[in-house]
């Protein structure tokens, strides 16, 4: 759902730039998409519209017990960019679900609790979620702190972290304690305070926005409104007569970066395993023929709000390059010292083939850095 050219610059840039960052953290640190609101607002359905792909347990009640950290990495950048040839050769798939062996359009989850497992079925993906989270939660509804950490590789992804986190509720049910309220909100506080947390407060467009715990707590974090997005979901179930044009317009609660109303399958088209796509197709028709909205479709719906999203990220990029080229400067200096203290008979030595390699990337950076900073700046602001 994210732009393919965000996609396919920002991966370029955390690409070149792996080298400094020592595993798996990506030197860009790219902000972590986090939701926060009520139970059953549309939290899963909102991210997982987002990522295109289905595998979020979501339905009414408490679902999401745990938090899930869902980390998306392009595997064409990794297969190319990080692996030898006989890395890749093991990634030849094991064909555990029946996909052609030489499909390069495949995509597969890995979860941090299962290493070396690979799941290519997106259903059983989410089997995992559900079975990792009773495993942790138990069966009656309670909740745990304790993250389930999920890596999506596709060639359809940014290199992009997802959080999706349990909702806000205020009765106990099932075997959750009688601090549930307090228990859920220090878990999703703990998220949304990251300084790079982009924060979607969703609110269902059927329910009173001035009741929003998830406006009330993203403002708690995010006072300004910087990193906050609004999300009103369930549009299609809202009154007759009634429509959220006044929240659209900042009439009611304004938020700086303001709200996407959006429309995500029902409990029925759940059921009836609706797809993503025919999904995205009725929210477009929806927004289209209402009268409220037809003369602003262009600014509702998921489409819109991956639109939204990819612009925070690409301000995002545009702002961190200046302290990315500090720490390579500062990286180089020093491992130019370590070299001259070495001196020449050292000429050989590990730390040279180190230099090369910083020198060979630096090289490569300015030219990516020239290049992009002009695409960042040109491009869809
Ligand atoms: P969460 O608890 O906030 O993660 O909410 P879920 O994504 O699990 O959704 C809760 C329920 O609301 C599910 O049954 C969804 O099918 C339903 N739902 C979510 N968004 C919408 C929407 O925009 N329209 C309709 N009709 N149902 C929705
Ligand atoms: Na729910
Ligand atoms: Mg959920």
């Amino acid at each position: 759902m994210l732009d393919e050219h965000l996609i396919r610059t920002i991966n370029k840039l955390q690409d070149a730039l792996a080298p400094l960052g020592g595993g798996s953290t990506s030197p860009i640190d790219l902000p972590q998409i986090t939701v926060v609101g009520s139970q059953s607002s549309g939290k899963s359905s909102v991210l997982e519209n987002i990522v295109g792909r289905e595998f979020l347990p979501r339905g009414s009640g408490i679902v999401t017990r745990r938090p899930l950290i869902l980390q998306l990495i392009n595997r064409r950048d990794h297969l190319d960019n990080h692996l030898t040839p006989e890395e890749k050769a093991t990634i030849k798939p094991t064909l555990s679900d029946g996909r052609p062996s030489e499909d390069s359009d495949q995509e597969w989850g890995e979860f941090l609790h299962l290493p070396g497992r690979r799941f290519f079925c997106f259903d059983n993906i989410r089997k995992e979620i559900v079975r990792a989270t009773d495993a942790t939660a138990g069966s009656n509804a309670g909740i745990s702190s304790v993250p389930i950490n999920l890596r999506v590789y596709s060639p359809h992804v940014l290199t992009l972290t997802l959080v999706d986190l349990p909702g806000l509720t205020k009765v106990p049910v099932g075997d959750q304690p009688k601090n549930i309220e307090k228990l859920i909100r220090d878990l999703v506080l703990k998220f949304i305070s990251r300084p790079n947390a982009i924060l979607l407060a969703v609110n269902a467009a059927n329910q009173d926005l001035a009741n929003s715990d998830g406006l009330k707590l993203a403002r708690e974090v995010d006072p300004e409104g910087i990193r906050t997005i609004g999300v009103l979901t369930k549009v299609d179930l809202m009154d007759e007569g009634t429509d959220v044009v006044d929240i659209l317009a900042g009439r009611v609660i304004p938020l700086r970066c303001g709200y996407v109303p959006v429309v995500n399958r029902s409990q029925k088209d759940i059921e009836h395993h609706k797809s993503i796509r025919s999904a995205l197709d009725d929210e477009r028709n929806f927004f289209e023929n209402h009268a409220a909205y037809s003369s602003k479709a262009q600014y509702c719906g998921t489409p819109y709000l991956a639109k939204k999203l990819s612009n925070i990220l690409m301000n995002h990029i545009r702002a961190t390059l200046p302290d990315i080229k500090l720490r390579i400067e500062t990286a180089l200096k020093k491992y130019q010292q370590e070299l001259d203290a070495l001196g020449p008979e050292m000429a050989e030595s590990p730390s040279s083939i180190v230099l090369n390699v910083i020198t060979d990337f630096c090289n490569q950076y300015s030219g990516i850095i020239d290049g992009q900073t002009k695409d960042v700046s040109t491009n869809e602001l």
